[in-house]
């Protein structure tokens, strides 16, 4: 089939998707090459349709997903890429859709920032099996990514993530929002979360913080830009990368990203898990990414007599192995007022005190360890 990818109402290039595998399989024009995705590389109106391919077979639900194969069974669709293809690739993050040649389709009757949608995707997708005769495939839950459960709902006219918790604890709910607790302490622009509960289980709620006028890219698009040098760290690369597009206080940014991981003990800040916002018609960057995606911290799958808070060998991402190397990658600490957390850990205890999934022993040992962060933290900053 041939389509138009389109950038909201600017049209980027023709091409042929092939119907069975989703390749591209041509290209035929490059309309504005301008508006290309971040890291699909244009070179005199030629642009390498492996890297068209991969970044539209990224933008489908990745095999890793939780329960992805069960659902794809229900709605009868054989590869998480035809289900992008349902919705024209729309998604509730970016602009980017793809228009069949030839169709009347027009950006304000179809994006989903504007328009209302059906839940059957995201329903299924979170495990309930669809009530309704007539599917409807039109959904942003077809673009969604991440591993854990999810999707997207309308709740008092505003465009909203619904996430699972992933393991028998379904902790990540409630560490979302301690972390957003955190980063409001410490005056850090953070997405908010709150948690709702479905059928006895939690999910974390959250407000789309992109609109229909802006673009979030993944640090780990923006990187893709750019070739890294051998000689520089991904550290300075992804600095780099943010300057080259005008983007300023980089640093200042890590040093936040690097402490709240540092305190929570965040295992999972791959490169999709922070990004930068752009704005969608004039392509002119607007800043970093407000914190999102913090659940799977806080020992989040360990039972709790295996918790061991002080230990510098916490797993982290997405520059060092362990938080005992990487928060040694913080500038300065200046910023941190940590006495602003002070009774973060009876917050967390509250908060935790609602889990069906968690029980008195280990309530009160990851309450301890969050503690115990905190004043390693103070430790770490007064030795600065
Ligand atoms: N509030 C939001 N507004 C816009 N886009 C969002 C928002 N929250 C998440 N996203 C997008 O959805 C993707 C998946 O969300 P999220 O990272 O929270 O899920 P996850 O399943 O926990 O991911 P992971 O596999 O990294 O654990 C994000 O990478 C981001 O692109
Ligand atoms: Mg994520």
């Amino acid at each position: 089939m041939i389509y138009i990818l389109m950038h909201k109402t600017i049209p980027v290039v023709e091409m042929e998707l092939d119907d069975t595998s989703c390749v591209v399989i041509q290209i035929y024009d490059v309309i504005n090459p301008e508006h290309l995705p971040i890291g699909v590389a244009n070179k005199n109106h030629v642009i390498d349709k492996v890297a068209l391919t991969s970044w539209w077979r990224r933008r489908a639900i990745p095999a890793s997903r939780d329960g992805l194969r069960q659902a794809l069974e229900e709605m009868g669709i054989a590869l998480p890429e035809i289900l992008l293809e349902k919705c024209w690739g729309l998604s509730l993050s970016d602009q980017y859709w793809i228009c069949p040649k030839n169709s009347d389709l027009r950006w304000e009757d179809v994006n989903f920032f504007d328009n209302p949608f059906s839940e059957d995707v995201g329903n299924i997708l979170l495990g309930y099996a669809s009530s309704s005769e007539s599917l409807s495939l039109v959904s942003p839950d077809n673009s969604s990514d991440g591993w854990l459960k999810k999707k997207w709902s309308i709740i008092d006219g505003k465009r909203c993530l619904l996430k699972s918790g992933g393991h028998s604890f379904l902790q990540e709910p409630y560490n979302e929002v301690i972390a957003a607790s955190i980063m409001e302490r410490l005056q850090i622009p953070h997405v908010e979360y709150s948690v709702t509960e479905h059928k006895q289980k939690p999910y974390s709620v959250c407000e789309d913080f992109i609109t229909a006028d802006t673009d979030l890219i993944s640090a780990q698009h923006l990187m893709e830009a750019k070739k890294k040098p051998n000689h520089l760290t991904k550290y300075q690369h992804f600095v780099d990368c943010c300057e080259s597009v005008g983007l300023t206080g980089v640093t200042d940014f890590l040093d936040r990203l690097l402490t709240v991981d540092f305190l929570i003990a965040n295992e999972d800040r791959h490169f999709n898990n922070f990004g930068v916002i752009r704005n969608a018609e004039t392509l002119e960057f607007i800043g970093m990414a407000p914190i999102y995606d913090n659940g799977t911290s806080l020992w989040y799958n360990t039972p709790a007599h295996l918790i061991k808070p002080l230990s510098p060998s916490i797993p982290s991402k997405p520059f060092k192995d362990t938080h005992g190397e990487q928060i040694s990658l913080v500038h300065s600490f200046d910023w941190l007022n940590i006495s602003a957390l002070d009774g973060i850990a009876d917050e967390y205890y509250d908060l935790l005190s609602a889990s069906q999934y968690i029980d008195a022993v280990r309530r009160d040992t990851l309450c301890d360890a969050l503690d115990r962060r905190v004043e390693l933290l103070r430790e770490i900053q007064n030795r600065a």
